[in-house]
């Protein structure tokens, strides 16, 4: 079993700066997710391009372009927007990165992967 949140400092979340990576267990091994602060509020996706199954970011943390507007997949550049995870550009435009639920309390950025574990537990009923 493991654990359904994953809890940061809201003071290690700087605005539109470096992202906080996190394993994801749930999805496999090498499986991690991010999350990032944009315009004062956190926002975590699955840290896997909606191009190819790779990771986002070739340096560690590396989630925005450099005028920090968007998210930008390291490998061949797709541009998503950083409040919805939709791809604006490049060539997975139009699709999704996958969303993780996150709140901000009591100065503490939550990660809730409950909604993640049911959308697997519903794709591989065995698990
Ligand atoms: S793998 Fe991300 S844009 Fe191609």
């Amino acid at each position: 079993m493991h654990d359904q949140t994953i809890v940061f400092k809201s003071s290690d979340l700087q605005e539109q700066s470096l992202g906080l990576r996190f394993d994801l267990p749930q999805l496999g091994e090498h499986a991690t997710g991010f999350v990032i602060r944009f315009e004062t509020k956190p926002y975590a996706y699955v840290n896997q391009c909606a191009h190819m199954p790779v990771e986002l970011d070739w340096n560690e943390g590396k989630f925005f372009t450099v005028d920090k507007t968007f998210i930008i997949c390291a490998t061949h550049g797709a541009q998503y927007a950083p409040e919805t995870g939709r791809c604006i550009a490049g060539p997975c435009k139009g699709k999704q990165l996958q969303p993780l639920a996150v709140t901000e309390k009591n100065n503490k950025v939550t990660i809730h992967l409950d909604s993640l574990v049911d959308a697997l537990k519903k794709q591989s009923p065995k698990t």
